[in-house]
C-alpha cells in the first residue's frame, strides 16, 4: 500500500514530523509512506485565479495514493493555520483529492492530552461538504509529552505506545481495504454524473451561494419561507389593529 503522510506544521523542528518518519521506518514492510511537507504551500486565498503548482503536485500524489495520514500538532486546541490553509486548497477548485478517501489521524504535542482537541477539530474539518473524507473511526493515536517520547535516533521509546500505534496502523490498513470499493464506487459516480444536477457532484464554494451545504435547503426556499412568515406576521398585526380600531369606534 502507498500512503501519503502530511506533516501538519510549517515549523522547521517538529515532533509530528519525527512521528511520521518513525512510522515510515517502523511500518516499512507493511506500507510505503511518502512524507509530504506543507511549509512551501502558500496561504490559501479565495481570490486565486488558479491552484498553485505546488498544490497541484500535492493533489496529484494524494490522488494516486491508497490513503492519507495526517500528523497534526495542537495550536490553541486546534490544528495549525498552515495545515488548515493546505486543507482549504484541497477542498477548493476543480479537484478534491481528499473526498471519499481513507484518512488516518495521528498527532504529537507537548501537553499530556496529545492533540486530542486538534484531532477532533481535524475530524470535523474533514467531514465538511468540500472534503467528505472517510476518517478511520476510533483508533486515536495521541502522543503526549512528545519532548520525552523519542530517543536520539528518532524512535519512540515506550513499548506500549508503539504497540498502540501498531494497533491503529493495522486498523487503518483493514479500513482502507474495506473502504476501497465504496471509495471507487463514489469516484465512478462522481465522474459519470458531473452535471450540476448530480447528487454525487463534488461541492464547490460556488454552490454554497445557491444551496445551504449543511442542510441541502435552497437559499431561495429559505428566503421564501422567511418572506411568508413576515407576511403572516404583518397580516396578523393588521387584523389586530383593525379589531382594535373597530372596538374603539364602538
Ligand atoms: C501557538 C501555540 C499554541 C499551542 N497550543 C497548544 C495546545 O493547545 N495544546 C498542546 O498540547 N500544546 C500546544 N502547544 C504546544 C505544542 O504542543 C508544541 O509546540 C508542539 O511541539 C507542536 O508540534 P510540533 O512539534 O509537531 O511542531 C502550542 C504551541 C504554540 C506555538
Amino acid at each position: 500500500m502507498n500512503f501519503i503522510a502530511l506533516v501538519g506544521t510549517n515549523a522547521s523542528f517538529s515532533y509530528n514530523r519525527k512521528l511520521l518518519w518513525f512510522m515510515k521506518k517502523h511500518f516499512g514492510t507493511q506500507a510505503n509512506i511518502e512524507i509530504q511537507e506543507i511549509s512551501d504551500i502558500p496561504m490559501f486565498i479565495e481570490d486565486a485565479v488558479e491552484v498553485p503548482k505546488r498544490v497541484n503536485d500535492l493533489i496529484q500524489i494524494i490522488e494516486i495514493s491508497d490513503g492519507i495520514i495526517f500528523s497534526t500538532p495542537e495550536y490553541d486546541h486546534s490544528i495549525s493555520a498552515a495545515l488548515k490553509s493546505t486543507i482549504e486548497w484541497l477542498s477548493w477548485g476543480e479537484f478534491h483529492p481528499l473526498t471519499n478517501r481513507p484518512v488516518m489521524i495521528v498527532g504529537a504535542s507537548l501537553g499530556n492530552m496529545g492533540t486530542v482537541f486538534a484531532q477532533e477539530n481535524l475530524r470535523q474539518i474533514l467531514s465538511s461538504p468540500g472534503l467528505n473524507s472517510f476518517v478511520l473511526p476510533g483508533n486515536q493515536f495521541l502522543l503526549g509529552n512528545a519532548a520525552k517520547a523519542f530517543d536520539i535516533n528518532g524512535n519512540l521509546i515506550d513499548e506500549r505506545t508503539i504497540t498502540w500505534l501498531e494497533h491503529c496502523f493495522t486498523a487503518f490498513i483493514s479500513y482502507v481495504n474495506i473502504i476501497k470499493p465504496i471509495s471507487n464506487q463514489e469516484e465512478k459516480l462522481k465522474s459519470s454524473n458531473s452535471s450540476d444536477k448530480s447528487e454525487n457532484k463534488v461541492w464547490t464554494i460556488e454552490d454554497f451561494s445557491q444551496i445551504d451545504a449543511d442542510t441541502g435547503a435552497s437559499v431561495d426556499d429559505e428566503v421564501d419561507d422567511e418572506l411568508e412568515a413576515n407576511r403572516l406576521n404583518i397580516e396578523e398585526e393588521l387584523a389586530w389593529a383593525l379589531d382594535a380600531m373597530e372596538s374603539a369606534d364602538e
